[in-house]
């Protein structure tokens, strides 16, 4: 539902970003039938290897960043959502690109369920940290010293890799009170490449729950500031 509602703001002749997860390949495979059934156009700019192929497949028109640095709308999911739109991203291994494409963007339409809702980020979820496959130990004890449980992903018996060739931590806080301080503290560590700590990036969340769709919408992306 979350996704049906975000693909009503695809225009003909727009850049659009193609986040991750299972929700963002929903609006994706909408996208490439409003393709088809009104024969739109737009260049979709991917988040992952995944959605890059998924577009292609359902007959988006796939372009690279650097051609398009300014997307106009980007459609992505979200693991949490806090009060104020600020999110944590980044289970589908995803994140880096992910927030490169949402600082590009115009507009960041995030599509969650009620499930996503939290009071504070890292609620429920781990914090993705991607870093540099060198250092892992070093970063890793690094990252826990700034207060949380940092644990490797894992993909059987072998790290997840993502797909800038860098390993996963999973870091779980207890609680985070101050996101944007502890995504600049987690950014400087070295061997750090980027978190899933995304702050005052979201300019809407379409909330998807039993009762039907509702859209939260930030005025202004304090990001930009
Ligand atoms: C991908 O790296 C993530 O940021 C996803 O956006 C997030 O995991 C949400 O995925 P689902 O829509 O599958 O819950």
């Amino acid at each position: 539902m979350a996704a049906r509602e975000a693909v009503k703001y695809v225009e003909d002749g727009m850049v659009i970003g193609l986040g991750s997860g299972s929700t963002a390949n929903k609006a994706i495979q909408l996208i490439g039938q409003r393709i088809k059934e009104e024969e739109i156009e737009v260049v979709g700019i991917p988040t992952s290897t995944g959605s890059d192929l998924l577009g292609r497949a359902v007959g988006i028109r796939m372009g690279e960043l650097d051609d398009h640095p300014q997307v106009d709308l980007t459609i992505d999911g979200a693991d949490e959502v806090d009060p104020s739109l600020n999110l944590v991203k980044g289970l589908g291994g995803a994140l880096v690109r992910e927030k490169i494409v949402a600082a590009s963007s115009n507009v960041e339409m995030i599509v969650v369920d009620d499930s996503k809702m939290v009071d504070y980020l890292c609620q429920k979820s781990p914090l993705p940290v991607e870093i540099v496959t060198y250092s892992r130990k070093s970063t890793m004890r690094k990252l826990a010293a700034l207060g949380c449980v940092p644990e490797l992903r894992m993909t059987e018996d072998e790290p997840f890799v993502s797909d800038n060739l860098n390993y996963i931590v999973h870091c779980r806080f207890g609680r985070i009170d101050d996101p944007r301080a502890m995504e600049a503290e987690i950014c400087m560590t070295p061997g750090v490449v980027d978190c899933g700590l995304f702050i005052g990036l979201a300019s809407k969340v379409i909330v998807a729950s039993a009762e039907g769709v509702r859209i939260l919408e930030r005025a202004e992306r304090s990001y930009e500031e």
